[in-house]
Formats: C-alpha cells, structure tokens, sequence
C-alpha cells in the first residue's frame, strides 16, 4: 500500500496544506507533482489498496485547467481519495466538485473532501501567513478523522458542495512582469508549469499560456518578476470586500 500526494501547487500553499493530511499517515508519501510538464501522468498506475491525497488550489472557483487534464490522465482504478480544495480566503465554489468529477472519472473513490485556506497567491495580504498555527492543528484533526475512515470499507457516497454548470473561469487580466534584476538564469522557465517562459531569452513570456499561476514570481531568486503595482492594486481593491473577512477550513466525510 502506497500513499500519493498528488499536488498542483505553483506556490507552495496548496502543498503545505496536502503535507499535513500526508504526515498523518505513518508512511512517507510519493509526491506526484501536477507542475510537472515534463512528466508522463498517463504512466501512473495507481492500485486499488493505496491511497492518495489530491490536492489542487482554487483559481476562480475552478480546478486550474492544466491541473484538470493531468489529473485526468492518471489512472486511479478504485483508490481511495482525498479531495482538498485550497483557496486564497474568498470561496473556493466549484473546485471540490470539480475535483470529485474528474477523480470518480479517473477511477478513484473520493473518501473526503477538504477546503482550506492558504494566502491568495495573487496579493498575499488576503490570507497571509495562512495555514497558521490554528488551521494546523484544525488541519490535523481532519487528518486523523480521514486516517480512521481509510481503515474503513467505504459505503456512503461523498457529497461536496458546487453547482453545475461549472463557473466559468477565463483567466485573470494580470501576469507577471520582468524587471531589471533579471539575471537569465531560466530557473523561472524550468519551473513554470506550462512552459509560458523562454529558457534562452527569461526575460521573454508568451502571454496566451501564461495562467498568472505566480510561481516564476515566487521562485525568482532575484525577485525579478512580479505584477505591477497598478495590477495588485486592482486586485486589492477588487478582492478586499471578498477575501478580508478570516475564512474557515471544512471537512466533507
Ligand atoms: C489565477 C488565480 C485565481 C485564483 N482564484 C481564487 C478563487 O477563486 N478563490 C480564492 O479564494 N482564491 C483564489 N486564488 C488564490 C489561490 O487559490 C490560493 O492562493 C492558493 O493557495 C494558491 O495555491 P499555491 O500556493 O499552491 O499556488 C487564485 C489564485 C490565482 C493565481
């Protein structure tokens, strides 16, 4: 029996939320990374007996498309899953169900469902310093519940918030942009999910694959990308009625 994490998580908050459910179990988890271009997901054959954690953020309520159609190639032939939706403390809407509806497709049987916050990648004040001491530990006491039912045979059927249609989520109107500290070491082009950055020229970024995801921001050693100052105050603005109020973590069993 294995453990998977199987995570999208360009900026680290989805994956720090996926690593306490990991932790919880007494076996070291395999990562599957979801960032990975590179990787072949239509190779990964799970087993019945594992169990994995999927794990993806919110991006306009939705799972973020490239996460959507990796997942979807992996094979879960009867898994067990955990679903976990993290959002940047507005709503996570439909990105559970979603979630749910790709796994069930894929052959996993979802056990539980997961929304937790983390700081909203696109202005780190909503969220900031989340998941805090006090999502940790209402983190692991989800964790240990969800442990218990995996001893389980599972016979109730999951049921997680979203509506149908799906929302319809186009993009952001706002990507990262390079400044002169930009030394051309391609660190952001190796890591960028969906391979939107030049490796020979990084100061170059093709704008129509770029999904505003913030990893080459996060990652740049030379703080070299960021959105500009009229977009984050855009976004602040936007998101402050939505995102300031401290939002819950919920667990669906
Ligand atoms: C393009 C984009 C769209 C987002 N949409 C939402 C959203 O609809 N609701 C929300 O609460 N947070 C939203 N967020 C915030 C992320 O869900 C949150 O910051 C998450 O922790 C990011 O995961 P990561 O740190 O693993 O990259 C969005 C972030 C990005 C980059």
């Amino acid at each position: 029996m294995k453990i998977y994490e199987i995570i999208f998580s360009p900026t680290g908050g989805t994956q720090n939320v996926a690593d306490v459910f990991a932790a919880a179990f007494d076996q070291e988890a395999e990562l599957v990374d979801l960032t990975d271009y590179a990787y072949d997901f239509s190779a990964l054959e799970i087993e019945k007996e594992d169990i994995c954690i999927i794990a993806a953020p919110a991006y306009g309520g939705r799972v973020p498309a490239v996460a959507a159609s990796r997942l979807a190639q992996i094979k879960g032939n009867g898994a067990k899953a955990v679903l976990i939706a993290v959002y940047g403390n507005r709503e996570f809407d439909d990105t559970l169900v979603e979630l749910q509806d790709i796994a069930v497709a894929g052959g996993f049987t979802p056990i539980a469902g997961v929304g937790a916050v983390a700081e909203h990648s696109l202005v780190r004040q909503f969220g900031a310093n989340r998941p805090d001491e006090q999502d940790l530990s209402e983190l692991q006491g989800f964790a240990a519940q969800i442990v218990e039912l995996t001893k389980a045979d599972v016979t109730k059927a999951l049921e997680l918030p979203g509506n149908y249609p799906y929302k319809t989520f186009n993009g952001v109107p706002a990507k990262p942009v390079v400044n002169e500290n930009c030394g051309g070491c391609a660190i952001c082009a190796w890591n960028c999910p969906v391979e939107a950055i030049s490796e020979e020229h990084p100061e170059q970024t093709n704008y129509d694959l770029c999904i505003s995801c913030m990893r080459c921001v996060s990652i740049c050693p030379n703080q070299a990308r960021a959105l500009t100052p009229e977009m984050t105050a855009a976004f602040t603005q936007k998101l402050a009625p939505v995102c300031s109020e401290r939002k819950s973590n919920i667990l669906y069993i």
